[in-house]
């Protein structure tokens, strides 16, 4: 296929719109699968299914027939959440064309949007279509008018589709040839090329999704990548039909897989740039390593499940390279790790893959941003965990990671949605009425502000009407301090936290009362107390209680009293000692919990 008949796109949606029903459709209609054959529905986890995340995506070449000539459709998948907005870019990098599919009955979300924004940076072509036009609430002609008012998209440019009886499929296809551009290569250049997704296969190894920009690549070629200068042997090549197929060799415009023998996933670079050992090419735009935003500690439940959960962390970790993990210790927890995560809901799949795939009960600490320190000689220095955050220095100030965020509610929720952000120290940035009913903010806000049941709130505020998504923002000086949470004056450190100095106070009350009823009653008197920057601002006195398991047995039974004493001390192992006081590692747990 030369480079005229190929077209590279993909398909943008927010969660529910259709995105896989469609892709599902179009792939039966030119025979790549069966019709009514096994849904090409994965597996997915439960905060996949709740928040909308698809977290690997797939990629499919498609052949059709249009006015007697034969095309190579790549339709190429993305994630379908912002944590991955990266990655989401640098797909949508692999493609000159975009549908954007919107739900009829629903109209524009703020998926939608903010997905749009990423694929008109990149100057895709954009084919717009509302899809589920069969549902009874299905609005195609008000959507249509919202389309033209948001993206500027004449109303006539939609098409009508239903994914569910098939109306209207049979334009879509013809729609991305006539609009989408064949993919602009130079067919005669050395090769460059685009990786834009990687996997891990258990028999296959790594398996690396490619776009080939310029020149063509063949079996048996050595390259070359550019951001690590690792070379490579292209062990096999092909496209995905879904499944891969081996054709020996990719041409300009081409979009496929590559097996490299390469062993990790994290020695593949999404964005970067591949070229012919000896034959350097300038890099493509765009790439940078992936960075996390967000970073917890992740401890075995018990302690002697740390073999186990290390090896569990490994096998998952072969498949998701943007996850950093670092040994790390805690006087409260044990041994554990301190991972990265690209957002909050790219740390709650990773937990969730632990415990549902391999079996490994763990905890997480309560999530961090990155801060950045700024020092009095104005260096600034970055901590992961708030136990880093110094104390007793003087500081120039602490900034912090914001966001851009995008709402779509019914109007009617405006009020509490408005209190909500400002609660979580938002500032507004755009507010514009999309119909009488619905109405679209933009809000920057702190990225931390988006853990502590963020997602809840506005579910219940709204009855889960609203749609919320965001974008990476700038960082911003704030007035933070370091809490921390103290037994008889010895600081905990799986429980420090980073926060507001406003809420340093209330949060700080909130953890020594939660701290006293989960701790019950000891044997000495501890003393709870919250520190904001070194400065008590709540307190708790736990009275002591002298426990003597012996007490109940009168009489001489010593083998009953032996047992007992062997319980005390098995029940002793789960405790974990802080400064004076040995407080059971459960009541750690249950804390972070809350
Ligand atoms: P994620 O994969 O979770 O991101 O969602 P998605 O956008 O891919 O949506 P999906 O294809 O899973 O469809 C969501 C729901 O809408 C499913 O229950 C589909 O059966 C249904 N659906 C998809 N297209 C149509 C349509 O045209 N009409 C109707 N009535 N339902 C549809």
């Amino acid at each position: 296929f030369p480079p005229e008949r190929v077209r590279n796109f993909s398909i943008i949606a927010h969660v529910d719109h259709g995105k896989s029903t469609l892709a599902d459709r179009l792939l039966e209609l030119t025979g790549a699968i069966k019709k009514g054959g096994k849904e090409q529905y994965l597996d997915k986890l439960q905060v996949e299914r709740e928040r909308g995340i698809t977290v690997k995506a797939q990629t499919a070449s498609l052949v059709y027939r249009y006015k007697g000539e034969e095309y190579l459709l790549n339709l190429i998948d993305t994630p379908g959440h912002v944590d991955f907005s990266y990655e989401v870019s640098r797909s949508l990098a692999a493609c000159q064309g975009a549908l954007l599919l919107v739900d009829a009955a629903q109209g524009i979300q703020a998926q939608t949007l903010a997905n749009f924004y990423l694929a008109f940076e990149q100057g895709l072509a954009i084919v717009p279509v509302l899809n589920k036009v069969d549902l009874p609430a299905a609005e195609p002609e008000k959507v249509a008018e919202q389309m033209h008012q948001v993206f500027d998209i004449p109303p006539e440019d939609c098409l009508m589709t239903s994914a569910k009886t098939g109306f209207g499929l049979d334009a879509i296809l013809p729609a991305v040839i006539e609009s989408v551009p064949p993919p602009p290569g130079n067919t005669a250049g050395p090769l460059r090329m685009l990786l834009f997704d990687a996997f891990h296969d258990e028999y296959r190894g790594v398996i690396c999704m490619v776009e080939i920009i310029d020149g063509h690549l063949r079996k048996g070629d050595r390259v070359v990548a550019s951001s690590t200068g690792d070379t490579y042997d292209i062990l096999e090549v092909g496209i995905m039909t879904p499944e891969p197929a081996s054709t020996g060799q990719l041409c300009t415009g081409q979009v496929g897989y590559v097996i490299t023998g390469m062993k990790s996933t994290r020695s593949a670079r999404v964005g970067d740039t591949w070229h012919l050992v000896k034959q350097p090419v300038e890099m493509l735009p765009g790439f940078k390593p992936t960075k996390s935003m967000v970073f917890a500690g992740i401890y075995p439940i018990t302690g002697a499940d740390f073999d186990a959960l290390s090896a569990a962390m490994d096998r998952l970790i072969l498949n998701d390279a943007s996850v950093t993990v670092r040994r790390e210790n805690s006087a409260a927890l044990g041994a554990g790790f301190r991972c990265g995560f690209l957002g909050l809901l790219h740390m709650e799949v990773f937990h969730q893959r632990l415990e549902q795939e391999h079996g490994a009960m763990v905890i997480t600490t309560s999530p961090t941003v990155p801060y950045s320190i700024e020092h009095t000689d104005g260096s600034h220095e970055e901590i992961q965990n708030p136990a880093q955050f110094p104390l007793g220095k003087k500081l120039s100030g602490v900034w912090e990671p914001t966001v851009a965020a995008t709402v779509v509610t019914p109007s009617e929720h405006l009020g509490s949605i408005m209190e909500l952000f400002q609660e979580r120290r938002g500032e507004m940035l755009e507010h514009t009425v999309l119909s009488p009913a619905r109405t679209l903010l933009r809000y920057t806000l702190p990225l931390a502000e988006l853990g502590g049941n963020f997602y809840d709130s506005l579910k219940s505020i709204t009855s889960g009407y609203a749609s919320f998504d965001y974008d990476e923002g700038e960082m911003r000086k704030a007035d933070l301090v370091r809490l921390d949470l103290l037994l008889n004056s010895e600081t905990v450190d799986a429980l420090a936290r980073i926060v507001h100095r406003d809420k340093a106070q209330r949060i700080g009350g909130k953890m020594c009362e939660a701290m006293k009823e989960k701790m019950g009653r000891q044997q000495f008197e501890v003393i709870i107390q919250a520190a904001a920057n070194n400065k008590i601002v709540a307190r708790e006195t736990l009275k002591a209680f002298r426990k003597n398991v012996l007490a109940k047995c009168y009489g001489g039974d010593v083998s009953r009293k032996r047992k007992l004493l062997e319980k005390q001390k098995e029940g002793k192992k789960r405790m974990r000692r802080v400064g004076s006081v040995d407080v059971p590692q459960d009541v750690f747990h249950a804390l972070i919990k809350s």
